[in-house]
């Protein structure tokens, strides 16, 4: 069975649920862990076989702690099978520019695997600014929810097993 670390950078809560709902999707040990939180720096990543990665995306941006947590680890992490994921409201086509164009040269994006996994919005999160954008985007589109489908992919490819 792989070993399995997912770690995750979240502002109000959706990337969180989707990095919840991947931990309880897998059948194998996995360490879940908040990128807000300290504690990471000092984390054996030699000790997992899989690092699965979330961030949210904001004015085409992915969330700091993810892009540091990126550099620091970006040694150890290259040797990992590495899966990344983003939660938002723009397309999964859109959010893969965003998201890649910040990952650091030594990674082979091709051998990467990426979805897009949407993910609820907690309205009553969101203030000034940011909670009219989101209410103006709720007025106008259906209620976006997290990419079960998606989710299913990620396990699968986190808990297949390498020859
Ligand atoms: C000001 C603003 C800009 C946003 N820009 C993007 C964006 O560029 N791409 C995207 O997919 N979602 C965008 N969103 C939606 C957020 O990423 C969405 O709220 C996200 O699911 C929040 O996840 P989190 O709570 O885990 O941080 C934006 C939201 C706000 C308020």
């Amino acid at each position: 069975m792989n070993k399995i670390l997912i770690c995750y950078s979240s502002k109000t809560g959706t990337t969180k649920n989707a990095a919840v709902t991947i931990a309880n999707t897998l059948k194998s040990p996995y360490t879940l862990i908040d990128l807000g939180d300290h504690g990471w720096e000092t984390l054996p990543l030699m000790e997992y076989n899989v690092v699965i990665l979330g961030t949210s995306i904001r004015i085409g941006t992915p969330r700091k702690d993810f892009i540091h947590f990126l550099n620091q680890k970006k040694n150890e992490l290259v040797k990992n099978k590495m899966i990344l994921f983003t939660c938002g409201i723009a397309s999964e086509e859109q959010n893969k520019k965003y998201l890649f164009k910040r990952i650091p040269n030594l990674f082979d994006t091709d051998r990467i695997m990426y979805r897009h996994l949407e993910g609820e919005l907690y309205l009553d999160k969101y203030k000034g600014f940011s909670k009219l954008v989101i209410e103006d985007y709720i007025k106008k589109n259906p209620a976006p929810v997290l990419n079960l489908k998606a989710i299913n992919e990620i396990c699968n490819e986190a808990e297949r097993e390498e020859p």
